[in-house]
């Protein structure tokens, strides 16, 4: 089939929810995606920051194959082996005791809204339900995930959203302090916002939250989503705040391209948790568990995130002397690790657009944001060359 007859296809039989660009991509194969008219693209959106290893890693084809032969899925009413061992893998690695799976972020999101509801709810005299969630924020597609975003247009049509939700101003202390009531229980925030246009959390912000949770006995949340796991530069985006979270939502990378949803927890929360108090039929799923602890195992070996660590410090770089040769048209590189965004005074879609033609695959982080999230494999010689092409189109486009 012709490119344009799938997209007639897609045209005819697919809700449309998504506007998509207008490329059908068949296969892939390290840093490069192809297209059923045999195109080559320079990927840097991850299929939007899952594929940390890009296309055809040998390691995590091994481990799905291996584990599919073996056994899929048999629900949570059994025990099964990967998912055990994926659980003691993040719980070792981070700040939590226990772990939830699930199937996608917002669904751990939503998890993490149920959990941290009971804990309120149960533990204390008079029940605490409210949250305190941020400006610009963005958690996820489900009622409960967009009633905590903070950003009006993934709201409107669906009202009424879920109650009990008060807004601070991301990185501003004092907005949060002022909503904090007997009733909250749980402060909720991304450290690094990233569909609200890549914010970086400061670390004045980060601490003086988790004082405050400390203080008024309230948990504190942190979706790492999009930014845990690597992208960073560190295993959790919150690393270099040397500040830990009460829940924490993981997603995203960590299948290696198979759907997962994890919530990490402290024991605290999860002793509010009995059975039968949330489930999910393909959570734990024995393949993605079994992918997952393969992309741990890649992940943490020696050296592998100070490489992303010194590629993204490289990319920051090359971005911000573009920024500053064009700075009428470039206005500021926002980010960290392989995480990074450029704010345009143009829309960023036009400058996806123009990538889009000369062969590179990069996203937006809201109207006026170009995103890049190359692969966490991607080399220095890669990566310069989306620069360097940046350059091209902006110049072009001047
Ligand atoms: C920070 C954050 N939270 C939640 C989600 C929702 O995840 P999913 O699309 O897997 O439901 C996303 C997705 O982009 C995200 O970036």
């Amino acid at each position: 089939m012709r490119t344009a007859d799938i997209i007639a296809l897609e045209n005819r039989y697919v809700l449309q929810s998504y506007s998509r660009a207008p490329l059908v991509l068949e296969r892939g194969n390290g840093v490069y995606l192809f297209d059923t008219d045999g195109n080559r693209y320079l990927d840097c959106v991850s299929g939007l920051a899952v594929n940390a290893f890009g296309y055809g890693d040998y390691e995590l084809l091994a481990a799905m194959q291996e584990q599919a032969a073996k056994l899929i899925h048999v629900s949570n009413i059994f025990h099964t082996v990967p998912s055990v061992l994926l659980a003691r893998e993040l719980v070792e690695r981070s700040f939590a005791d226990r772990a939830f799976f699930c199937n996608s972020g917002t669904e751990a999101w939503e998890a993490a809204l149920k959990f941290s509801r009971k804990w309120g709810n149960t533990t204390f005299a008079k029940p605490k339900f409210r949250f305190i969630a941020m400006h610009n924020s963005f958690h996820g597609r489900t009622l409960g995930s967009i009633s905590t975003t903070g950003q009006p247009k993934y709201h409107q049509g669906f009202q009424p959203l879920l109650g009990g939700i008060d807004f601070a101003d991301f990185n501003d202390l004092a907005s949060v302090e002022r909503l904090v009531t007997d009733e909250t229980c749980a402060i909720l925030v991304e450290p690094l916002q990233a569909e609200g246009g890549i914010h970086l959390a400061t670390p004045e912000f980060l601490q003086g939250l988790r004082q405050l949770c400390d203080s008024r006995g309230m948990l504190l949340v942190f979706d790492e989503i999009q930014v845990g796991l690597g992208r960073t530069g560190t295993l959790w985006a919150h690393q270099p705040y040397g500040v830990e979270p009460d829940l924490m939502t993981l997603a995203k990378a960590l299948g290696g391209g198979l759907p997962i949803g994890v919530t990490l927890m402290r024991q605290k929360v999860a002793d509010a948790i009995k059975p039968g108090d949330h489930a999910s039929t393909f959570g734990a799923n024995a393949v993605t568990c079994a992918t997952a602890l393969a992309v741990m195992r890649k992940l943490t070996e020696e050296g592998f995130l100070a490489g992303v660590r010194d590629r993204g410090e490289h990319l920051v770089e090359r971005l911000q002397a573009l920024q500053q040769r064009f700075p009428g048209q470039l206005k500021q590189v926002r980010g960290r690790g392989l995480i990074l965004g450029m704010v345009t005074e143009r829309p960023a879609a036009d400058y996806v657009a123009a990538f889009r033609e000369r062969h590179i695959l990069v996203a937006v982080a809201g109207p006026q944001v170009v995103r890049f999230l190359p692969p966490l494999v991607m080399a220095t010689e890669q990566l310069d060359e989306v620069v360097d092409v940046f350059g091209d189109i902006v110049q072009a486009l001047a």
